[in-house]
C-alpha cells in the first residue's frame, strides 16, 4: 500500500518529476522505421511531451516540439526540406538540433534583425536499431543506444505491433512482475470467454503456480515459476525470463522471442510496442526482412462500457486480456487501498527498484541500463525455450491465438503458404 504521495511519485513522467528524470536517462522506442516509408512527418507523443518524427530531404531523421515556436501551429503539417522541417503556417524553417534557420518575411523585412538566431525549439536525439527508431531526451551526454539481443540477431523475421493504452505504465510492468495472473487471466477468465464466444474447445488447462521467484541480475529482473506438477529442474525455474529494467518484458519463447516495451505517453496513456522475431514458423523458412521493410500493425484494445457488453473477440488473447485488466483498475491506479500478499513480491521488488533507480537519478548517477560505453555489440538475455509446463516450444502455432500474434499479417501470410 502506497501513500498518496508516493503513487504519484512512482507514476509521474513529466520532465522534472522523479521517475519522469529518471525514464529520461534512456533511449525509448519512437517508431517502426517502416512508418516511414509513405511519409515525411509522424506525431510522436512520450513522457508528457507532444514531437514530430521527420525526415528531412538530405534524409536527415529529427524530432523536435510539434508546436511551432511562432504561433502554435503543429510541425506534424511541416513541409521537410533539404536541411529540415518548414512549418506551413507562415514557413519558418528547423533543423533537426531545432535551431531556426530561416524565416522568410522576417529575413526579407529585416535581413540584418537575425531574429531567427534566438529561436531554438526543443529538439532530442534520434538513433535506429533493429528496425526501430528510437529516442533520448534526456540530458547529455548521450548514453549508448543498448543492443538486445532481439534488436540484433541475425537470421530471423521480424514484426512490429502497436497500441495506445490508456492508463499508466507502471500498472504494466507490475503485471510483468505477477506471474500468478497467468493461471486467473488467462486461463480461467480465457476459459469464460471460449464458452461466451461458442468455442469451448480453444480452452487451456489451468496451470497452478506452486512458487514464483525472482531474482535480480546486471539488467534487472528474472522471474521463475514451479507450476504444479512441475520441478525445479525444469526451465520455468532453471532460466525463467527478464523484466529488462525499466520497461521491457522478453517473453514468448525460444521459437519466437518478444520484447514488450512500455513507454509512457503522459501520466494516463502508454505507447505500447510488442517487438517479435520468428525463428520458426511451422516449418515455412524464415525470410528476413530489410530493416526498414518489417511489417508495423496495430492491435485492437478493448474500451471500457459499462453499459455494453464485454467485447469477448478482443479478449480471447493474453494482451486482450491483460489489457483490460491495467486499464480497469484505473488510468492511475489507486495503491492507496490495495492488499498485497505473497504474489505480489516481485511488484514489491519492482517498486523499490524504480525508487532506487529514481534516487540514483537525484544524485546525479546512472539508473541501471545506462551505457557510457559498451564492448559488446549484442546482449543477451535468458528465456525458456518453452514457456509454461507442457507448452509447445516453438510459439508459432500456440501464438496464434495466444496475444497480439491474433493480428499478425506475417503468420496470415505464413499461414498461406504452408497450407
Ligand atoms: S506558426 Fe509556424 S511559422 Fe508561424
Ligand atoms: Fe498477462
Amino acid at each position: 500500500m502506497l501513500t498518496v504521495e508516493q503513487n504519484q511519485r512512482l507514476t509521474q513522467v513529466g520532465a522534472g518529476t522523479p521517475m519522469g528524470e529518471m525514464l529520461r536517462r534512456y533511449w525509448h522506442p519512437i517508431a517502426a522505421i517502416s512508418q516511414m516509408k509513405d511519409r515525411d512527418t509522424l506525431p510522436v507523443k512520450i513522457l508528457g511531451e507532444e514531437l514530430v518524427l521527420y525526415r528531412d530531404l538530405s534524409g536527415t531523421v529529427g524530432l523536435i516540439t510539434a508546436r511551432c515556436p511562432h504561433r502554435n501551429m503543429s510541425l506534424v503539417y511541416g513541409i521537410p526540406t533539404e536541411c529540415g522541417l518548414r512549418c506551413a503556417y507562415h514557413g519558418w524553417l528547423f533543423d533537426e538540433n531545432g535551431q531556426c534557420i530561416e524565416q522568410p518575411y522576417e529575413d526579407t523585412e529585416n535581413p540584418e534583425g537575425r531574429f531567427k538566431d534566438k529561436i531554438v525549439t526543443p529538439a532530442y536525439k534520434v538513433a535506429e536499431l533493429g528496425g526501430m527508431f528510437f529516442g533520448y531526451l534526456g540530458p547529455d551526454p548521450v548514453p549508448v543506444l543498448p543492443p538486445w539481443d532481439l534488436f540484433v540477431m541475425d537470421g530471423v523475421m521480424r514484426e512490429v505491433c502497436f497500441a495506445v493504452v490508456p492508463c499508466n505504465w507502471v500498472q504494466i510492468m507490475e503485471n510483468s512482475l505477477d506471474p500468478v495472473h497467468v493461471e486467473w487471466l488467462h486461463q480461467n477468465m480465457r476459459n469464460y470467454v471460449m464458452d461466451k464466444l461458442g468455442t469451448p474447445e480453444k480452452k487451456r488447462d489451468r496451470q497452478s503456480h506452486q512458487k514464483v521467484g525472482f531474482d535480480v541480475f546486471e539488467h534487472g529482473i528474472v522471474k521463475r515459476r514451479v507450476l504444479e506438477g512441475g520441478t525445479e529442474q525444469e526451465e520455468d525455474w532453471t532460466i525463467g525470463h527478464p523484466v529488462v529494467f525499466p520497461n521491457i518484458l522478453k517473453s514468448g519463447s525460444a521459437g519466437a522471442p518478444a520484447f514488450q516495451i512500455r513507454v509512457p505517453m503522459d501520466d494516463e496513456t502508454t505507447a505500447y510496442w510488442w517487438y517479435r522475431c520468428y525463428t520458426e514458423v511451422s516449418g515455412v523458412p524464415i525470410k528476413p526482412q530489410a530493416l526498414d521493410e518489417i511489417p508495423y500493425y496495430t492491435a485492437p484494445v478493448p474500451q471500457l462500457d459499462p453499459s455494453g457488453l464485454p467485447q469477448w473477440d478482443v479478449l480471447d488473447n493474453n494482451s486482450g486480456q491483460d489489457i483490460v485488466a491495467w486499464i480497469s483498475q484505473g488510468a492511475i491506479t489507486d495503491r492507496t487501498h490495495e492488499h498485497l500478499g505473497r504474489s505480489d513480491k516481485g511488484v514489491v521488488l519492482y517498486r523499490k527498484m524504480l525508487e532506487e533507480a529514481a534516487q540514483a537519478v537525484e544524485a546525479g548517477e546512472d539508473p541501471m541500463n545506462v551505457f557510457r560505453d559498451l564492448s559488446v555489440n549484442r546482449i543477451d538475455l535468458p528465456i525458456e525455450k518453452a514457456k509454461l509446463r507442457g507448452r509447445a516450444g516453438n510459439m508459432a502455432k500456440g501464438a496464434r491465438s495466444g496475444n497480439t500474434t491474433k493480428y499478425s499479417p506475417i503468420l496470415k501470410e505464413l499461414d498461406r503458404a504452408a497450407n
